[in-house]
């Protein structure tokens, strides 16, 4: 499928996240891009530490106090989640984006019953009226608000490039007079050039954010009115039922008659309250529905008991379920069966795909098992010291992997029919604190040049859909071959493969 064709749900641009630690600043995740596409499952993968937690927890605004987004955006829905005010966020986490963690009991209230944690979520949200208004305006909204985020990152881009540029002259030490002066006049005038960029930046959005919003404003008016005729119209429709059932039960002598009726009348108001808001009835239905759906065993008493009285396997079905009630349109797993047991994690795994495929959800999935990967992706990302070194189809990666970390990562995959010898990776990732200048695998690679000490790779395409970053892809390198082990296994997988067709 040509990438073009398909609609971003999620965009990760150029991001940079850095820890302030005792030792000094801690380089977590550093320039990292990738897109998350509708329908798709996304496979972060790559050793601990290389940096994925943090990627979801930014997704999801919740990075710890001491982190420092030093660059990048994510967008969403026309918003830079790295910006959107904290109650928008709120929103947006508790809507549109869910996750779910590694240790399924870090995320339950001990003290709280199960059932109730489930539908706290779904109250936040029971305004019907306000998410029918919501609905009505979001996508004008959003057109919106893109122009609006697109102008501002042009600017801050650029605005970004200027300071580090005066910081970088400003730190030049043991300059001339002379050079100094020509550093200034060279600052003076990218000073300018930027003014000018804003100028013209702010020209080329502003006629386009202005059209917009004057739409947007309509449709607001108009969304007002339709919400206001909605609740109008229900509100009257059960005033005429209240009244008519109000004067039966008057005239009514028969008391058995009587209680029926007011029997109807309560019902009625139940059902003209729902109309409104999610009543805590309803949140309760549709509580034991989810807990159906990710196959939880008698949703009613299980309702009803404390986290401690599940098992694991249970545990994390029940932080699904919290998931699912808000509807979200992307589910970020981090490591969802780490802590699980081999056959609870196969369930769980099985679990998560037959629900994104039932509710079409987009999903990034963090491991660090290529194993798990392999039936979870339809896109990879390897992940490796705060950078993505490859990333491409689950094919491409399997098939046609390109990097010597992603080597490294298919050599050390058990095979449970041979029994092969894992071959672990030799070496520990480097101190975040003080990253490589070069390729941060090249001490622990065998494959390494005198170019990977020195120099970052950039990308290199080795198709349109599949990316690597190792010098290795330099037209200009040696050619040399992927370990025995790995072009062995794609041997012997593909032949399996035909075997089976
Ligand atoms: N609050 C923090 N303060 C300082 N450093 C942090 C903080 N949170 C994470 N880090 C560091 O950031 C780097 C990336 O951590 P991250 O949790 O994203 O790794 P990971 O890829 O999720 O690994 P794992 O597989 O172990 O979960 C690590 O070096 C980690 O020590
Ligand atoms: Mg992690």
């Amino acid at each position: 499928m040509a990438e073009k064709n398909r609609e971003k749900v999620l965009s990760v641009n150029d991001l940079v996240i850095n820890f302030k630690t005792d030792h000094g600043i801690l380089k977590a995740v550093r320039n990292i891009s990738f897109d998350l596409y509708r329908g798709e499952t996304l496979c972060i993968v790559g050793e601990s530490g290389s940096g994925k937690s943090v990627t979801s927890k930014a997704i999801m605004g919740i990075l710890a106090n001491n982190a420092i987004i030093a660059g990048g955006n994510i967008m969403y829905r026309g918003e830079n989640l790295l910006e959107v005010s904290e109650d928008e966020f709120y929103k947006i986490r508790g809507h549109k984006i869910g996750m779910i963690f590694q240790d399924p009991l870090s995320s339950l209230n001990p003290i709280v019953k199960i059932g109730k944690q489930i539908t706290e979520a779904m109250l936040i949200n029971s305004d019907k009226l306000k998410l029918m208004y919501n609905d009505l305006i979001s996508d004008d909204l959003i057109r919106y608000k893109n122009t609006l985020a697109k102008m501002n990152i042009a600017i801050d881009t650029e605005k970004k490039k200027l300071d580090a540029l005066e910081t970088e002259l400003k730190a030049k030490e043991g300059v001339s007079k002379e050079e100094r002066l020509k550093d200034k006049a060279l600052i003076k005038q990218k000073e300018a050039e930027f003014k000018l960029f804003v100028k013209e930046t702010k020209e080329k959005y502003g006629a386009k954010a202005k059209e917009l919003k004057a739409v947007l404003e309509l449709t607001e008016k108009k969304a007002k009115v339709q919400v206001q005729e909605y609740k109008d119209q229900v509100t009257k429709e059960y005033l005429t039922v209240e009244a008519d059932l109000k004067r039966q039960i008057k005239e009514c002598a028969d008391a058995a008659s009587k209680k029926q009726l007011k029997e109807r009348l309560e019902a009625e108001k139940e059902a003209f309250t729902d109309k409104l808001t999610l009543t805590k009835k309803a949140a309760k239905e549709k509580a034991l529905e989810i807990m159906r759906e990710v196959g939880i065993p008698q949703p009613e008493k299980r309702y009803n008991q404390y986290p401690f009285e599940f098992s694991g396997g249970m545990r994390q079905r029940i932080v699904i379920a919290i998931a699912l009630t808000a509807s979200p349109e992307i589910l970020i797993c981090d490591e969802p069966t780490t802590a699980l047991d081999v056959t609870i994690q196969a369930q769980i795994l099985e679990l998560i795909n037959r629900i994104k495929e039932e509710r079409d959800l987009s999903c990034i999935f963090i491991t660090h098992d290529l194993g798990v990967v392999a039936n979870m992706a339809d896109r990879v990302a390897v992940m490796y010291a705060g950078k993505i070194v490859e990333y491409g189809t689950a094919e491409d990666i399997f098939y046609d992997p390109r990097h010597p970390y992603t080597w490294a990562l298919l050599s050390s995959i058990p095979d449970v029919d041979s029994k092969e010898k894992l071959e672990a990776i030799p070496g520990t990732p480097p101190n975040m604190i003080y990253p490589p200048k070069g390729d941060a695998f090249a001490d622990r690679s065998k494959y390494t040049m005198n170019i990977d000490f020195r120099e970052q790779p950039p990308f290199f395409k080795v198709s349109d859909t599949h990316y690597a970053a190792t010098w290795l892809l330099d037209p200009r390198a040696p050619k040399v071959e992927m370990p025995k082990i790995v072009s062995e296994r794609i041997k012997n997988s593909l032949e399996e493969d035909r075997n089976h067709d």
